[in-house]
């Protein structure tokens, strides 16, 4: 049998396509356009989703025997607002989980409402990416088109309504809307009234592994593939690529270098970080997780690649960076302002401590660096709540680089698994489609069976100590810069 994963991510949407032993037969990837109408603003058109995914999927069976598709489910980036009309069309583009656009609603939901309010019904506290204090920002700003709506969804699930017709979401993504109650798994009735929302205009839920139904015949049709094909409801890409790499179980961890970066703990049970700092959610597996996530990532090393430096070839840009734990050139990444854990959409991108022998291979360095030590910021919240991690998976793009995981494994001081397959969100996707179709007996059994550790990158002692001293450096530079990213806002 096979098995289909959609991962629909920010700047493409990654589809793989696995056997039910989890051997990967074939990955494809399709891009689209990222708008970015107003500085901080992050938009994308869900009609290019959709167009790009069925374009994929027609790559990726090319060669495939068709009739053995069982299964497809998804990992998407998480909070994006999807609304629709009475026609069923998209009133206007999506706004992303990048999005800083929201910061007068969520004082409105975090100072008017009160975090404690918001963190009783929901588990979290209001941050600009996600789903809710966007609503409120249509209510506010596009009355017309808020008036207009009748679904409200999360960009995988407008995926999965255009291949099957149900309005349907999963816990992990539902989690990252802040009108879902994490912890009774349902939707929050006082945060939908926050937020003049019906119930009726939100998804039906699922465990992230149940299946919703089957593709739209006229779509099975066009892909060559059976009617009966299941489609699972699939998970919040996070989620997704914790599946993928074998996170789940309690105290497990991996950390996503996509666009945005990611600190993920399963945990079997519902917990709440005292400081609201890291995300309490639901896990695709049936439990729970703790997570940070930092607004740019990867996509720090992209912009300084490709726009600034101008070149395409990283590999060779890191073959200069030798003085690993020595430099004295810092670079905060927050690039889109930032999320976990200084929830602030007014910190900016900064290099710190540049001299005139500085070179392209310090700042460049910094950059990597710069987004390793902002991880560590959810990692030092994640330890001061008593939750102990000694290794971690890695995926996404960042994660194909050898130097890059080195700085992360000593920066963080962490013990780094390298895996057999990186495609974390998309196998994610399949290993769902599998369960859903019975396949396995749940996520963690496709887990423990599909998922190889190939490699593991140990912390060295005498540079993560040279690196615990540069932390405590990198601390200081946003608190002393934090007036200054308001004054210049
Ligand atoms: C998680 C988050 C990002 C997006 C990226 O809270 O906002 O990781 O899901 O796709």
């Amino acid at each position: 049998m096979l098995y289909i994963g959609v991962d629909l991510g920010t700047s493409a949407v990654k589809l793989l396509l696995m056997d039910e032993k989890g051997r990967i037969q074939n990955v494809v990837s399709k891009e689209y356009p990222l708008f970015f109408p107003h500085p901080g603003w992050s938009e994308q058109n869900p009609q290019d989703w959709f167009t790009e995914t069925m374009a994929g999927l027609k790559e990726l069976l090319k060669d495939a025997d068709k009739s053995q598709v069982a299964g497809l489910s998804f990992g998407g980036q998480m909070h994006g607002l999807v609304i629709l009309d009475e026609k069923d069309e998209v009133i206007r583009p999506a706004i992303l989980w990048n999005d800083g656009r929201t910061y007068e609603e969520c004082d409105y939901l975090n100072n008017v409402i009160g975090k404690e309010k918001l963190s009783a019904y929901t588990a979290n506290i209001s941050f600009t990416g996600f789903t809710a204090p966007k609503l409120l920002w249509v209510k506010n700003k596009e009355p017309e088109n808020f008036a207009r709506i009748k679904k409200i969804m999360l960009p995988k699930d407008y995926l999965a309504y255009m291949l099957t017709g149900i309005h349907c979401t999963d816990v992990s993504d539902a989690s990252g809307m802040l009108l879902f109650d994490v912890k009774n798994r349902c939707w929050s009735k006082e945060m939908c009234d926050i937020c003049s929302v019906q119930e009726e205009q939100l998804a039906k839920i699922y465990e992230s592994y149940e299946c919703v139904g089957c593709l739209k015949p006229e779509i099975a049709k066009e892909l060559g593939v059976p009617e009966t094909v299941k489609v699972a409801a699939g998970a919040g890409d996070n989620a997704a690529a914790a599946v993928g790499t074998g996170t789940v179980g309690d105290g497990r961890c991996n950390i996503s270098l996509g666009t945005s970066g990611t600190v993920f703990i399963a945990s079997k049970n519902f917990g709440v970080d005292k400081y609201n700092a890291l995300h309490s959610f639901a896990h695709a597996d049936g439990t729970y997780h703790l997570m940070g996530c930092m607004l740019s990532a990867a996509s720090c090393n992209k912009w300084w690649m490709d726009d600034i430096i101008g070149t395409k070839d990283y590999g060779k840009e890191q073959e200069n960076i030798e003085k690993l734990g020595e430099n004295h050139v810092y670079f905060l990444p927050y690039l889109m302002g930032e999320r976990s854990p200084h929830n602030n959409p007014n910190a900016r991108g900064t290099f710190v401590g540049m001299t005139m022998d500085t070179s392209r291979a310090d700042m460049t360095q910094a950059v990597l660096e710069g987004v390793a030590f902002a991880l560590r910021d959810s990692l030092e919240v994640a330890k001061s709540l008593g939750i102990h991690i000694e290794r971690t998976k890695i995926c996404g793009g960042g994660a194909k680089s050898p130097l890059w995981r080195r700085i992360i494994a000593n920066v963080l001081n962490l013990k780094v698994d390298i895996l057999e397959s990186e495609e974390g969100p998309a196998m994610g996707g399949a290993m769902l489609a599998a369960v859903a179709c019975g396949e396995y007996a749940s996520v963690e059994d496709a887990a423990e069976k599909l998922v190889k550790v190939v490699d593991t990158v140990e912390p060295e002692p005498e540079l993560a100590a040279k690196y615990e001293e540069r932390y405590a450096q990198f601390k200081e530079i946003y608190p002393a810069l934090k007036p200054v990213f308001e004054l210049i806002k």
